[in-house]
């Protein structure tokens, strides 16, 4: 029987480093959207392109995300984000502030609901993977937006894992760890007057302390493929090693 992954954010970073993992499991059937797609031609991935910061096509699209089939495993990573606008509460511009909402909590809220509407009469094994981050629970000089819907949205996945404790869904909320990609690099852009934590986010690069996206999309598959050694919602990579 097959299975089947839900992806957003495939496009690069992270996601691209899940996608891959994925696509080396024949099993799967793999439905990815991002902005950008990649074009790989490959039979079992279906790309969408969708830009989860004007959330009305999204809105539209949504009842038809969700295909009917009889899966072994469904599982749906939300993995889309973005760092926001790196600036102090005071100087943050309203429209970066309803883009930010927008990409890092309401569309993963969006897909979470339109997720577990389509799929609850299913007997498949169903996972709802939200990234979160380190940052949900450690506020950051000039990352009002980013603290705030990523805590937001590992929250919404505590409620959901609460309402569905007696289901064939399990809930997790994962934090990545700090790992080597785009968001990174923008990041050790921004200004250290806006961020006085630069230099440190700096030396992870300088250092080699940042995780591979690759090492870390290997944790995240095997956290979900053994979600049953996972008992809380709240997972950090950081804190299991792989067998
Ligand atoms: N890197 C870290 O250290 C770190 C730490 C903690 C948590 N995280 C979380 O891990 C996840 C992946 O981050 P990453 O580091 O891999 O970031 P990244 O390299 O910047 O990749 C972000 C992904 O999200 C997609 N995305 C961004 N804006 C979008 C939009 N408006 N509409 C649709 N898709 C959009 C991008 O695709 P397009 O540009 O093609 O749309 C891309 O595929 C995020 O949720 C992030 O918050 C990362």
């Amino acid at each position: 029987m097959k299975s089947l992954l839900i992806l957003t954010g495939h496009s690069k970073g992270l996601g691209r480093a899940i996608l891959n993992t994925y696509l080396e499991k024949d099993e799967f059937e793999i439905i990815a959207i991002s902005r950008t797609r990649l074009e790989l031609n490959k039979p079992n991935l279906t790309e969408i392109s969708l830009d989860f910061g004007e959330l009305d096509v999204l809105e539209n699209e949504l009842s038809n995300l969700f295909p009917s089939g009889d899966f072994n495993e469904i599982i749906l990573i939300n993995n889309a984000g973005w760092i926001g606008e790196i600036k102090p509460v005071g100087s943050l511009q309203v429209k970066s502030m309803r883009t930010q909402i927008n990409i890092n909590l309401l569309a993963p809220m969006y897909l979470t609901n339109a997720f577990v509407a389509a799929y609850k009469d299913s007997k498949a094994k169903k996972i709802i993977c939200n990234i979160s981050s380190g940052a949900a629970s450690k506020p950051m000089e000039g990352w009002g937006e980013y603290c705030s819907t990523k805590a937001a949205i590992a929250m919404f996945t505590k409620v959901a894992a609460k309402e569905n404790q007696d289901s064939e869904f399990r809930f997790f909320s994962v934090a990545p760890g700090i790992v080597d990609t785009q968001m990174q690099d923008e990041i050790r852009q921004a200004d250290e007057l806006d961020f006085p934590q630069i230099e440190r986010f700096k030396s992870y690069k300088t250092n080699g302390d940042l995780s591979s996206p690759e090492m870390v999309a290997t944790k995240i598959s095997y956290l979900l493929e053994h979600e049953s050694e996972f008992q809380d919602v709240i997972q950090d990579v950081r804190n299991f090693d792989l067998p």
